[in-house]
């Protein structure tokens, strides 16, 4: 094993691959809400020794939505139940910071990380969509700093609600009958500008100390949420330079945060799509990408600028100047589409194709998809990567036969170093805010 571990996840998106991916021969249709399906997955993924199991999530949806977002689970339901029937596996979920409430989502999240033995992981969104806000009685959503602001106060509840009881609190003695040791019990008593948390949480201290902290936005004031308060950031850069200069950054903030480089992951989520030749991964691109019709690419792109309407504006001019759509929403994702579509000086309609039928970063051979992630890797592009399949049957191809290469490369491991989320990271354990021990 070399020193530096290269770690892997998945994602659930529907069926895999875009988003009219349901429509392929080999698609499961119904993939969103079908467990089975996820089970299948997860042991895939766990046949792979992949780290975990990731699963996004959003809470607006319209008829233009992806058809696999308008049917799913509720992150934290799928997650218990896959709990069990996997043992290693991580299991990340999708959780808004700006339409939850703290002691809740505390309070889940411990749930799952002890019905999990320690594999529970909380991807921090703070919700792009604006019509989130009629579904959770509020007049207005949140703009995209005020939502990091609350963001970063919501942690550092969370975090404090997580450390209510140290771990060997409950002694549970039933001689002297004594359940708890009161000297190991901590109020937390927030006071704060958007909430006001007494605590304790009643749940113990969970098998990893506290689950392990996602990131998702890659904005400034994301990449500064996350070197404050997240063990791993999951992005999307879209070239290896861009990366590079992302990992850069976000690792320099760790360190000005008083935290060590390796003590955050940064995972970038790529498609992949691994064939025999190069004929044959063309075929498989071409096969899945005439799925999406130029309407739905242009509902795809438009659900990113906050459900924009594109269909107004004519196809194959320039990409229409639309202002500050979209700053409100997916702020760091539409910066990127615009920038895209100037520098290539790309149409409405190849942006539109652009976005919905991307063609993969790492599409080849085995040997070639091995080759692009540990360049990426090695020449700190990223730790990571958050593998979604280009096309509905690549994941079982990608565990199959680029695991083991990069098993043999010695990249990633080939048995689980212990139980936990946390012992798969390397991470060291967390500190209790009140014994600092
Ligand atoms: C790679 C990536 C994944 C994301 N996943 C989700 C998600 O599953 N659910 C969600 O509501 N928002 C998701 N977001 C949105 C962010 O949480 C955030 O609300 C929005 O992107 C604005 O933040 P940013 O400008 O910092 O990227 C994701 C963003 C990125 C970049």
């Amino acid at each position: 094993m070399t020193a530096r571990q290269l770690r892997l996840g998945t994602i659930l998106h529907g069926a895999s691959g875009n988003m009219s991916a349901w429509r392929h021969p080999a698609a499961q249709a119904n993939a969103s809400i079908n467990f089975d399906y996820a089970k299948h997955i997860a042991r895939k993924a766990e046949a792979g020794k992949l780290d975990f199991l990731f699963v996004a999530d959003g809470l607006f949806i319209n008829e233009k939505s992806i058809p696999h977002f308008l049917n799913r689970f509720e992150p934290l339901t799928l997650l218990s139940a896959l709990a069990g029937v996997t043992e290693h596996l991580g299991l990340v979920g999708t959780v808004s910071t700006s339409y939850s409430e703290p002691f809740t989502v505390a309070r889940q999240f411990a749930s799952l990380d002890h019905l999990s033995g320690g594999r529970a992981g909380w991807n921090v969104v703070t919700s792009p969509l604006e019509g989130s806000a009629k579904n959770f009685s509020r007049q207005q959503h949140p703009e995209h700093a005020l939502r990091y602001r609350i963001a970063d106060e919501y942690l550092q509840v969370v975090k404090g609600l997580w450390d209510s009881w140290e771990s060997d609190a409950f002694v549970r003695n039933k001689e002297s009958g004594q359940f708890f040791d009161a000297a190991k019990l901590h109020t937390l008593n927030h006071h704060g500008d958007f909430f006001q948390v007494q605590g304790p949480l009643n749940i113990e201290r969970t098998p990893q100390g506290r689950p392990i902290v996602f990131q998702a936005g890659a904005s400034e004031d994301g990449k500064k949420l996350a070197a404050r308060h997240a063990d791993a950031i999951f992005t999307h850069q879209p070239t290896r330079e861009e990366a590079q200069a992302f990992y850069k950054d976000v690792k320099k903030q760790l360190v000005a945060n008083g935290r060590e480089p390796q003590d955050l992951h940064i995972f970038q989520g790529v498609g992949v799509i691994v064939g025999d030749d190069a004929e044959d991964v063309e075929r498989q691109y071409q096969t899945t990408a005439a799925l999406v019709s130029i309407k739905d690419a242009l509902n795809y792109l438009g659900r990113f600028f906050d459900h924009h309407d594109f269909s107004q504006y004519p196809l194959d001019e320039p990409f229409p100047d639309i202002g500050d759509i979209g700053q409100n929403s997916f702020r760091s994702t539409t910066d990127e589409i615009k920038r895209k579509a100037q520098a290539h000086g790309h149409s409405l309609r190849q942006a539109a194709l652009e976005a919905a039928t991307p063609r993969p970063l790492f599409f080849g051979t085995p040997e070639e998809v091995a080759d692009g992630l540990q360049l990426w890797f090695e020449t700190e592009a990223t730790d990571g990567f958050i593998i979604q399949g280009g096309t509905p049957d690549t994941f079982e191809r990608f565990v199959d036969r680029v695991i083991p290469l990069l098993q043999a490369r010695g990249l990633t491991r080939s048995e689980y170093p212990g139980t936990t989320l946390r012992a798969s990271f390397g991470l060291k354990d967390p500190v209790n805010q009140f014994t600092q021990q």
